[in-house]
C-alpha cells in the first residue's frame, strides 16, 4: 500500500474484539491508534497482538502501526474511520461518540461494533448522525470474514459505500444491511436455528451433540459454499413450498426463550465455563474445540490471502 492510501483508523476499546479489528486495519496498510482505559488490557496488547502474527505467519513488523493510548483524543487524532468496540452498554456508547464527536473531524466516520445496540440509538444525541453506522464484526474479526454494515435511518449512503470499501480493502466481505433491526442478519438466522435446535433437545427429539453432528455432519457440510437462497433455487423452490407446507406448523414458536434455556442459566450451567451447557465438558474438551476453531479459521484465513490479488484501497478512500 502506498503512503498517499494509507489511512488512520481508530479503535475504542482494546478487548476481545477491538485488537482483532485492529489487527485486521494494520495487517491492510493503515496506522491504527487504539482508545484502551485498562492498564491491565492495555499491557496484554502486545502478546494477544503476536499471537495473531503467529498464527497467521504474518510479518510481525506490521504491529509497528498500531499504537496504544489510555485517552480517547491521542488515539483516535486524524482519523478518517473510528470502530467502537467498547461494552455492550447503551449509555457508555452514548457517552463515548460524544467525546469521539469532540476528539475526531465532523467527515469522520463513527462505526459501532456493537451485537444488538441500534446505531440510531448510540447516534441519538451528535450533531454529524450521517457519519454514524453500524459495522457488526464476527468474532474473531481477523479471521471471520463477514462484516453487517449496517444502515440506520441516517447513515448517508456515501458513508454505506465509504466503509464497505474499507472492509473490502482489508480483505474482509462487508454486506449492506438496509435497516437497523436487533440482530442485524447474521444473529436473527443463527438464533432462529438456535430455538429450534433448543426445542428439539428440551422435547426429547434428540441429546445437544446429535444436533451439533447434524448441523457439522449435514447441511453445515455444505454451508460455507451454499447459501440457504441458492441452496433452494438450487433444489426448486415447489419443493422449498412442498416442505415448509408441511414443516412450517410444526416448528417451534415459544413465546420468547425457551423454558429449558432459562432453567439451564438458572441452575448456573452456563456451557464451557462452568463444565456444563447444553453438553457436559472436562477443561481438556472445552480447550480442544477453541484450538479446533482457531485451527480452522486461520486455515481458511491464509487461504484466503494466498489467493487474493492484494488489490489496496480504491480511489477516493
Ligand atoms: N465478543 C463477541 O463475540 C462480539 C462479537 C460481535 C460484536 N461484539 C461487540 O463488540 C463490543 C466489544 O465486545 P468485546 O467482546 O470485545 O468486549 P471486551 O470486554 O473484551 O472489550 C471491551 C473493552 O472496552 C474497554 N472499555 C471499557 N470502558 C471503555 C471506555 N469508556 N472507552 C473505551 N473502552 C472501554 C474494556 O476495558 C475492554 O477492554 C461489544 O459491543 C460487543 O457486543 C462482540
Amino acid at each position: 500500500m502506498s503512503e498517499d492510501t494509507r489511512l488512520k483508523i481508530g479503535v475504542v476499546g482494546g478487548g476481545l474484539m477491538g485488537h482483532g479489528i485492529a489487527y485486521l486495519f494494520a495487517a491492510a496498510g493503515h496506522r491504527v491508534g487504539i482508545y484502551e482505559p485498562s492498564p491491565q488490557v492495555r499491557s496484554s496488547m502486545p502478546r494477544r497482538l503476536q499471537s495473531i502474527v503467529e498464527l497467521l505467519d504474518d510479518d510481525p513488523r506490521l504491529l509497528q502501526r498500531i499504537e496504544s493510548h489510555d485517552m480517547l483524543a491521542p488515539a483516535m487524532r486524524e482519523a478518517a474511520f473510528v470502530f467502537e468496540a467498547a461494552p455492550e452498554k447503551l449509555p457508555l456508547k452514548q457517552k463515548i461518540f460524544a467525546e469521539l464527536e469532540g476528539a475526531v473531524a465532523p467527515t469522520t466516520v463513527l462505526a459501532s461494533n456493537s451485537s444488538a445496540i441500534p446505531s440510531t440509538e448510540i447516534g441519538r444525541h451528535l450533531v454529524h448522525r450521517e457519519r454514524v453506522v453500524g459495522t457488526h464484526f464476527w468474532n474473531p474479526p481477523h479471521l471471520v470474514p463477514l462484516v453487517e454494515v449496517i444502515q440506520n435511518e441516517k447513515t448517508g449512503d456515501d458513508v454505506v459505500r465509504q466503509t464497505m470499501e474499507l472492509l473490502r480493502c482489508a480483505g474482509k466481505t462487508p454486506v449492506h444491511v438496509r435497516r437497523d433491526i436487533p440482530g442485524f442478519v447474521g444473529n436473527r438466522l443463527q438464533h432462529a436455528m438456535k430455538r429450534e435446535a433448543i426445542a428439539l433437545v428440551a422435547a426429547g427429539v434428540c441429546d445437544a451433540e446429535t444436533i451439533d453432528t447434524v448441523v457439522r455432519e449435514g447441511f453445515g457440510a455444505r454451508t460455507a459454499v451454499l447459501g440457504p437462497m441458492e441452496q433452494s433455487d438450487l433444489v426448486g423452490l415447489d419443493l422449498a413450498l412442498d416442505i415448509a407446507e408441511v414443516l412450517y406448523a410444526h416448528l417451534d414458536r415459544t413465546a420468547g426463550p425457551h423454558p429449558f434455556l432459562r432453567d439451564k442459566v438458572r441452575g448456573g450451567k452456563l456451557g464451557m465455563k462452568t463444565g456444563e451447557g447444553l453438553r457436559t465438558w472436562t477443561p481438556e474438551q472445552a480447550e480442544a474445540v477453541r484450538a479446533r476453531l482457531s485451527r480452522f479459521l486461520a486455515e481458511q484465513a491464509r487461504t484466503r490471502k494466498r489467493s487474493s490479488t492484494g488489490a489496496g484501497p480504491a480511489p477516493g478512500l
